[in-house]
Order: structure tokens, then C-alpha cells, then sequence
């Protein structure tokens, strides 16, 4: 089980951008914790992020074929992108969507999620564990 970690735009901010919201914690930070938890688990993990919606279709298509599963927190382009939910269909592989905050208590245009449409489960409000419940969930 070869893993993939995805995250969207904005989450290079984490840990100056809106902490009450996010935490303190930096992208480098959730990295690191995420490369820990899957050494201990022997598994293989890759990261990307990216602000552009373009860009992440692109590595989700480079990842057929190579990823068994992909943990990906969309960010914005979680409520607004058909193109991302279309990437991740095309491939096939795998997904777990990831919040850090809990988007369902937040605004009314946070509820909609288009990658929720593919994704296997929904992981939200759990701050940085919520990618390593969805690697578990992965994993089971
Ligand atoms: C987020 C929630 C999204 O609504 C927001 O646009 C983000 C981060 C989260 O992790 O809680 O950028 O995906």
C-alpha cells in the first residue's frame, strides 16, 4: 500500500493562517507527523500541495498506477471543484477526504463537497489526526 497525500491551497499557511481555526501547527509540521506514523507502519508516503487546482489534477492523474491511496484535504476547491472529482474518479484509486477543521459546523458553502462524491469517507474536525485516521481507514 503505496500512499499519496494531497493537500490544497492555503494549507502551506498552516500555523499562520487563522490558528484558532487550523492550529499552530505548520504543513511541515503535519508532514512529519504523517512520515512517522507510516514508518511505523512500514508504509510508503508522498506529499504535495499545491494553491492550484490545475496542478493537483495533474498529480492525481501521475498517480495512477503508482498510489494505492490517496488522503487529500481539497481545501477550498473541496466545495467548489468538479475537476478534482473527476481526476480522482478517473484513476480509480482509493481516497480519504480530510478537514481539519469541522467544515460542518462552519458556513453554508463549506457543506458542499464535491470530492465527498467519490471519496470512500470523510474525515473532519479531528485538527492533524484526521489524516492519520484516514490512513487507517486506508489501511484497514
Ligand atoms: C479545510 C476546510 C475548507 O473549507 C477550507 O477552505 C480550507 C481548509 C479544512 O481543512 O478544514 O482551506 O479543508
Amino acid at each position: 500500500m503505496k500512499l499519496l497525500v494531497i493537500n490544497g491551497p492555503n494549507l502551506n499557511m498552516l500555523g499562520v493562517r487563522e490558528p484558532e481555526i487550523y492550529g499552530k501547527g505548520t504543513l511541515a509540521d503535519l508532514e512529519a507527523l504523517i512520515r512517522s506514523y507510516c514508518g511505523e507502519k512500514g508504509v510508503p508516503v508522498d506529499f504535495f500541495q499545491s494553491n492550484h487546482e490545475g496542478d493537483i489534477v495533474d498529480v492525481i492523474q501521475r498517480a495512477y498506477g503508482k498510489y494505492d491511496g490517496i488522503v487529500i484535504n481539497p481545501a477550498a476547491y473541496t466545495h467548489t471543484s468538479v475537476a478534482i472529482l473527476d481526476a480522482l474518479k478517473a484513476v480509480g484509486i482509493r481516497t480519504v477526504e480530510v478537514h481539519i477543521s469541522d467544515v460542518s459546523a462552519r458556513e453554508p458553502f463549506r457543506q458542499i463537497s464535491y470530492v465527498g462524491l467519490y471519496a470512500e469517507k470523510t474525515v473532519k474536525g479531528l485538527g492533524f489526526d484526521g489524516y492519520l485516521r484516514a490512513i487507517d481507514h486506508l489501511l484497514s
